[in-house]
């Protein structure tokens, strides 16, 4: 069996048919959890691989100071699967009424790793999110300060911009400005969808960084509308077109420090999704990994998936990599993995990869 050994990381690889993959245990940098029979149903699948996670705080009503992201990791913990070893990392909603005192003082504690811009209307319970920029200056400006990253979902809401050209407007009209105005701040750009995107977070300034979801890497904007419409593959920021997924592939694979995985799993209840105006967000956390084997193998980049899925991330979250591993190991034939799971309110319909998984988890390597 050969093996190929990583300096200074615990990567390594057998080759050909039956692949064997071994990598520190990966962390997710954009999660959606959700709370009570939700929450129950989707967490075990992300403790079951990823060590920590970057806890979305828009729930209704959102997570907007230290004392509800408490609350709300202690939910968390109570519903965590004994045995499963797993850290959320909490962040904060903000808001046009953020106070600046309880950012930086649950930064500087722990409480929070980082705080949340979604400008207002832009996804999935963002109405209390930020219409003018410059009522958050103050925050912003305490934040970079404190190094307190800012986590940012990166679309312009202006109803006469197309939806599949917000990222980049985004960019132009809102990120540079605020990135040369508080020049220290440390920013994520999140879920990024667009060849704008990887070339802001690869060429931009230090202190930023960009998540790329596991979805983004394999669908494009035909996924979601040829031949029917398929509501499951509907997400924001929405798949564009497949240049820009290529661009993606490109950046995930690369090994560039800056690039790390987030997955945006984001759990809605089946009839949410299959209706007239169904909501946005696809659920991944549970094949992300398998999914993303597949990924960086067809990229000939296997040796670059410990990098963006356990390296990166903590590299720019200054938190130390996780110590133990997780082995991937590619079967003969598919793996099996369900297209639903179940919730106490009902069912949530998997991601679907439109190709077959080979590759198995075993998180306990
Ligand atoms: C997310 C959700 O459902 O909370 N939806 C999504 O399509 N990604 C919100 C978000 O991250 O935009
Ligand atoms: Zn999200």
């Amino acid at each position: 069996m050969k093996r190929l050994t990583l300096a200074g990381t615990a990567a390594q690889m057998t080759d050909i048919s039956m692949q064997d993959l071994i990598i520190r245990r990966p962390d997710d940098w954009h999660l959606h959890l959700r709370d009570g029979d939700m929450l129950e149903a989707v967490l075990p699948y992300s403790s079951a691989h990823f060590s920590r996670a970057i806890i979305m705080p828009n729930l209704v009503p959102p997570v907007t100071d230290c004392a509800s992201a408490n609350a709300y990791r202690a939910r968390i913990e109570k519903a965590l699967p004994k045995g499963h070893d797993f850290t959320p990392l909490m962040t904060l909603y903000l808001t046009e009424t953020t106070d600046a005192d309880d950012v930086v003082a649950g930064f500087e504690s722990g409480v929070i790793r980082a705080v949340k811009l979604y400008p207002a209307g832009a996804t999935t319970n963002s109405q209390s999110g930020v219409r003018d920029m410059e009522k958050v200056y103050p925050v912003l400006e305490r934040m970079a300060q404190a190094g307190v990253p800012l986590c940012v979902h990166g679309e312009v809401t202006d109803p006469d911009v197309d939806i599949f050209d917000r990222e980049a407007v985004f960019i132009e009209r809102v990120l540079e400005p605020t990135r040369r105005r508080f020049p220290t701040l440390r920013i994520v750009m999140e879920h990024i969808t667009t060849q704008e995107g990887v070339a802001y977070v690869r060429d931009g300034a230090e202190g930023i960084g960009g998540t790329i979801t596991t979805h983004h890497l394999i669908i494009n904007r035909n996924a979601i509308l040829v031949g029917g419409i398929r509501p499951h593959y509907y997400c924001l920021p929405i798949a564009k077109r497949e240049s820009h997924r290529l661009a993606l592939r490109e950046a995930a694979t690369s090994g560039n420090a800056r690039f790390f995985l987030g997955t945006d799993s984001a759990p809605h209840l089946d009839p949410a999704k299959e209706s007239a105006c169904g909501c946005a967000g696809v659920f991944s956390s549970i094949n992300t990994m398998a999914c993303l084997a597949h990924v960086f193998e067809q990229e000939d980049a296997l040796d670059q998936l410990e990098a963006f899925a356990s390296l990166n991330g903590p590299g720019f979250y200054r938190l130390p990599v996780n110590e133990n591993t997780m082995r991937l190991t590619r079967r003969e034939t598919p793996v099996n993995l369900p297209d639903k799971i179940e919730t106490k309110s009902g069912a949530v319909t998997v991601f679907d990869p439109m190709f077959p998984i080979y590759w198995d988890v075993d998180a306990k390597a």
